[in-house]
């Protein structure tokens, strides 16, 4: 044999071994041979308890618990019934709660601890909905990263995030946790956000496992009312809420899926095996495990779908529910399924499996206690860099809506600056919700952030937004009264060259359980702004929200409106840099801002339909009170620079790989960033086709006066489709390529298939 044969064999040899070594745990034994070796030792208690999760004693996020005290939970660590706690964080409290498991329990078992760790954990970044405007893949990853090194730090090692639902429904307050309503932007943001939470190597100590979830379509709740009913067909549910799943598992091998509290097809989520078993673990091949969301199990009940607590059992486990979360079912009845022979213990034993291997991935076997140092806790948290990082994400994320003959940004020797709304003043709102282990009152509010740019500002509260306390779980009391601010807001608006209003919906407006009916500026605040308008009409509105808002008043009458978003710890610092012009907006809506709620849901994907207009004929689709369009579309967004769009060319010759070519253009003289989006449209198909749908973006910076050629490529991934029956079809025919700054301004091009 040729030497340089022998040789490169020799190095192929070598490296396969080295690969398996990281397969392996240090002792050169297989994760999947220390998960058999284990699982053979464990009795059929022990086994359903590492399905088994309970909540700490701390926080809920949940409906409170029924049953469970302390007692009886400590008890059933000991016994090695419970595989997972969440809301437990901090060294000191996991240490304790794991030595439970670790050194009282039969076997052993490290727990792994759960958490929702959505926008940061300490060091708040913006809210999901506010990072996804910033269409930069980069920062977000950056931003989960930093999530996960505080979280680690505290002892935590599996995050409930990303939540990678879609939802085109502005009144569902969950909204302010995902992506916003598009199926390709939300699956790359997804990606980005398991790869920052997971990094490069799970067994690392500041790498926690995410979470994808909720499987599935629970961001199709009827009415935009949480937890509601969700009737959808199969090819929405392919096209447009599967995908963001499926590639989190292909590209970023997200570890953990939670599903969800609605039903599909009429079977809850928590019990549908074609979501969990054909779908997910079949078809996609998925070998993590799948946690059901709070009580979920126990809710099949209240469905209808269940008959009791042990059916909930059996339903779950069957249809490939592998973790409970605060139902007590498995706990109390799966082991006796098994002995009864309802539930086969292959079942039980494929659950475990898919568990144990998380666990051992994540390096728990080898140290249980290695995400509980004090030290790293103590120097970690609010990191100067994630500090630093929290303001760059929050910058990113402003999407400038409105700036009428440049009316921003301000100049720093602007004299008499009103700054109005009680918002302008909150240090503990721009928190957003979902931060259960923020501190209170922490952020950085937006009039602290002016203040540090000009001493030629004045304050009025003008009205409370929020009357009653505020603390999480509570419903909020909205101010529909008190006007008593009004007169002094006025007074000061009259006597100020501009009046920057910052106004919107309080952080705890949005979140799980915080359904709108409508998406207004609430209590007081539109009357307040109307009252301040008719004395100075240069007002720069500041939008303070975790949904989008229709605002349409204000964009008919106002010069300029910053969507600002829940921004987190540094939201008043990023928002006074874009007001005074050290950064330069680049964000760019995830979501379409309706004119009226009543458009809601609102698209901008939607389909034709068969009587598309002319606009202005009676029998096309529209409302006779209002236009059918939106306020502000998909992908909009401005900039202090101006863009411009040319030159588009298409080269079709290679139908695998169709290249597309645009020339952008900054047309100021400020250095800028731009969102190049590129949308198709497949005009005939076996099944309609949306009039659009975003298949690639890039983010480009140029200078004043610079140009960029940008280049794309369209492959059978951007070019198919789902079929109902699931079915990925690439069908021959003209599609339409349009690139542009915003899904309602493109230039167009066609190429045929
Ligand atoms: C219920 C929420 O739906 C879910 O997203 C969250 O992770 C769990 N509660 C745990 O807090």
């Amino acid at each position: 044999m040729n030497k340089w044969l022998v040789f490169s064999l020799g190095l192929f040899l070598l490296v396969l071994i080295a690969c398996n070594q990281t397969e392996n745990n240090h002792n050169g034994t297989s994760i999947d041979d220390k998960v058999e070796s284990l699982l053979s030792k464990m009795s059929i208690e022990e086994k359903v308890g590492q399905m088994n999760q309970y909540n700490g004693f701390y926080d809920v996020t949940g409906p409170a618990p029924s049953e469970g005290d302390a007692k009886n939970k400590y008890e059933h660590i000991k016994s090695g019934l419970v595989g997972s706690m969440l809301n437990v964080r901090g060294v000191k409290n996991v240490r304790e709660m794991q030595s439970l498991a670790v050194d009282s329990s039969r076997l052993g078992i490290p727990m792994i601890f759960g958490f929702d760790v959505i926008h940061g954990h300490k060091t708040l970044s913006p809210i999901p909905l506010a990072e996804a405007a910033s269409w930069d893949l980069e920062a977000i990853e950056k931003s989960a990263r930093i999530a996960a090194i505080e979280a680690s730090a505290e002892g935590l090692n599996w995050t409930f995030a990303p939540m990678v639902d879609i939802s085109r429904d502005a009144r569902w307050g969950r909204v302010m946790e995902g992506a916003g309503e598009d199926t390709y932007l939300g699956s790359r943001i997804g990606v980005a956000r398991v790869k920052g939470f997971q990094g490069d190597d799970l067994s690392a100590v500041n790498t926690i496992a995410a979470c994808a979830k909720h499987f599935a379509a629970y961001g199709f709740a009827e009415g935009g009312r949480d937890y509601n009913t969700v009737d959808l067909g199969t090819a929405t549910l392919y096209n447009v809420v599967f995908p963001p799943f499926k590639a989190a598992i292909e590209e970023a091998d997200v570890k953990t899926f939670m599903n969800a509290f609605n039903i599909v097809n009429g079977i809850p989520a928590t019990g549908n095996s074609f979501l969990m078993r054909d779908i997910l673990k079949g078809e996609w091949g998925f070998e993590g495990y799948v946690i059901s969301d709070w009580s979920s199990g126990e809710e099949m009940i209240d469905h209808g779908f269940a008959r009791d607590t042990a059916h909930v059992a059996q339903l779950a486990a069957m249809a490939g529910s592998d973790m409970d979360m605060e139902s007590y079912a498995y706990v109390k009845y799966l082991a006796q399924h098994v002995k009864d022979g309802k539930v086969p213990e292959s079942i039980i034993d494929d659950a475990v499996r898919r568990i144990l291997k998380v666990k051992f991935e994540l390096g728990l076997f080898d140290d249980p206690y290695k995400y509980c140092d004090e030290a790293r806790e103590k120097k970690l948290i609010y990191h100067e860099d994630h500090m630093d990082a929290a303001r760059e994400m929050a910058k990113k994320s402003i999407v400038l809506l409105k700036n009428e003959n440049n009316t921003l940004p301000l100049s720093i020797d602007q004299k008499k600056i009103a700054v109005i709304g009680t918002l302008a003043a909150d240090k503990d709102s721009p928190l957003g919700n979902w931060r259960m282990a923020g501190d209170d009152n922490v952020a950085v509010s937006v009039l602290e952030g002016l203040k540090k740019y000009s001493s030629n500002i004045t304050y009025a509260e003008g009205a409370k937004l929020v009357t009653g306390p505020t603390a999480f779980p509570i419903e909020l009391e909205v101010n529909e009264t008190d006007r008593s601010g009004f007169k002094e807001a006025i007074k000061l608006a009259k006597r100020s060259e501009v009046v920057i209003m910052v106004l919107g919906e309080h952080g705890l407006h949005s979140g799980e359980a915080r359904s709108r009916v409508d998406i207004d500026l609430p209590g007081l605040q539109q009357e307040l702004l109307e009252e301040v308008y008719k004395v100075n009409k240069n007002i720069v509105l500041v939008l303070n929200n975790g949904r989008p808002l229709a605002i349409t008043w204000a964009d008919e009458h106002l010069p300029a409106i910053v969507e600002a978003w829940q921004l987190g710890i540094q939201a008043g610092n990023a928002i006074a840099e874009v007001i005074f012009g050290d950064y330069n907006p680049s964000g760019k809506l995830p979501m379409t801002f309706p004119r009226h709620v009543g458009q809601v849901p609102m698209y901008y994907n939607y389909f034709n339909t068969g009587r598309p207009g002319p606009d202005g004929e009676l029998f096309y689709p529209h409302y006779m009170d209002e236009s059918h369009l939106p306020l502000y579309p998909f992908g909009y967004g401005l900039s202090y620079s101006e863009f411009e769009y040319s030159n588009l060319t298409l080269d079709a010759s290679n139908k695998k790989e169709i290249k597309v070519s645009v020339e952008v253009k900054n047309v100021s003289e400020r250095v800028g960033e731009e969102v190049v989006q590129l949308y198709i449209r497949d005009h005939v198909a076996s099944i309609v086709r949306p009039v659009k749908e975003l298949k690639g973006f890039k983010k480009i910076a140029l200078a004043g006066g610079q140009s960029k050629i940008v280049e794309f490529v369209l492959t059978d991934n951007e070019l198919g489709f789902y079929m109902p029956d699931g079915e990925y079809v690439v069908e021959p025919g003209q599609f339409d390529v349009m690139v542009g700054t915003s899904s309602a301004e493109v230039i167009k091009g066609e190429f045929e298939l």
